[in-house]
């Protein structure tokens, strides 16, 4: 009875379970702060922006951690492996409150770092993840500064779709025409109220130029045979290789879905987003929220 049939093989061995975060970015938004801190290593009031992404992936049935990083930025894969020493040491002196303050990943989660030593650009970035992922295998790719908050992390309802259709999907959001030059835009086809079918990609187009308003905020289910497409990738917009061309590329050939999700977004990369990131983190702590809004109204 435990023995597992066909069915339940295919499934697993379809189970979306890597993650590839691409860290390895100079965070010039950012300057002067990411001259000697990673961008993502940036506190939302005392925990990195990245922990969250993990987490949102970790919620999401991801088991396997796949770090595209630069060589500078070591405190990123410094700060998910299990630190002993300083485990030990609380625990030796009776301080376990503070070891789940440490909010170490579970001991089943696998990480792995890949040096990224040039950054030509997001698809260059996801093409380091290539060792890890066979070409059968969908993965899933997570922007390090692209905050989401939401009750199902919006990996998981990302996942669900890509099963529910057996097919890649990017999550996708309506944005004001003016700032279709920040994203990737898509052009697509509704299936239902939230999912589209699209063979129509294009990379920070002007407004005159978009296909859409329907951008994409760095979360994506993709598929293993991307990696061959990106090997033969051209350079793309601002002269990098891009991920967007690749995914065009492949769903112009074969399925691809995008599909709105429900939380919220924060861009933590740009100043603004992180500011409304870490407000909205202080209205929603109890140890804070009220000392939060006597700031803002004695600061406003
Ligand atoms: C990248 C992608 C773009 C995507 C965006 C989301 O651009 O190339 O397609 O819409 O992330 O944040 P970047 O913001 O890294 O220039």
């Amino acid at each position: 009875e435990t023995s597992l049939n066909l069915f339940d093989l295919i499934i697993l061995s379809m189970k979306i379970n890597k993650a590839v975060f691409p860290v390895a970015g100079k965070g010039t938004r950012f300057f002067p702060i990411t001259k000697s801190i990673p961008k993502e290593m940036i506190p939302i009031i005392d925990t990195p922006i990245l922990f969250y992404i993990v987490e949102e992936a970790i919620n999401s049935g991801i088991e396997e951690l796949i770090f595209i990083n630069a060589e500078n930025k070591k405190s990123i894969i410094n700060y998910f492996y299990k630190n002993e020493k300083l485990e030990e040491f609380l625990k030796a002196n009776k301080k376990h409150h503070l070891i789940d303050k440490l909010r170490v990943i579970p001991e089943k989660i696998k990480i792995h770092e890949v040096i990224q030593y040039e950054q030509l650009g997001l698809a260059h970035a996801v093409y380091q993840a290539n060792e890890f992922i066979s070409n059968e295998e969908m993965f899933a790719v997570l922007l390090g500064d692209e905050l989401m908050i939401s009750d199902t992390p919006v990996l998981k309802q990302l996942i669900e779709v890509s099963n529910e259709y057996q097919a890649p999907v990017i999550a996708i959001m309506e944005v004001p025409l003016e700032s279709t030059s920040k994203y990737g835009v898509i052009k697509g086809e509704p299936i239902n109220e939230r999912v589209y079918r699209f063979s129509e990609m294009v990379e920070k187009p002007f407004p005159e130029d978009a296909p859409s308003n329907l951008a994409t905020p760095g979360r994506y289910i993709l598929p293993g045979e991307i990696f061959s497409i990106i090997s033969n990738l051209k350079k793309g917009s601002g002269g990098e290789f891009q991920l967007t061309d690749a995914i065009r590329e492949y769903a112009q050939n074969n399925q691809f879905l995008a599909s709105k999700f429900e939380g919220l977004r924060f861009d933590t990369g740009i100043p603004s987003g992180y500011l409304e990131s870490i407000f909205y983190f202080a209205s929603k702590r109890e140890d804070l929220k009220d000392t939060f809004r006597t700031l803002v109204s004695k600061h406003s």
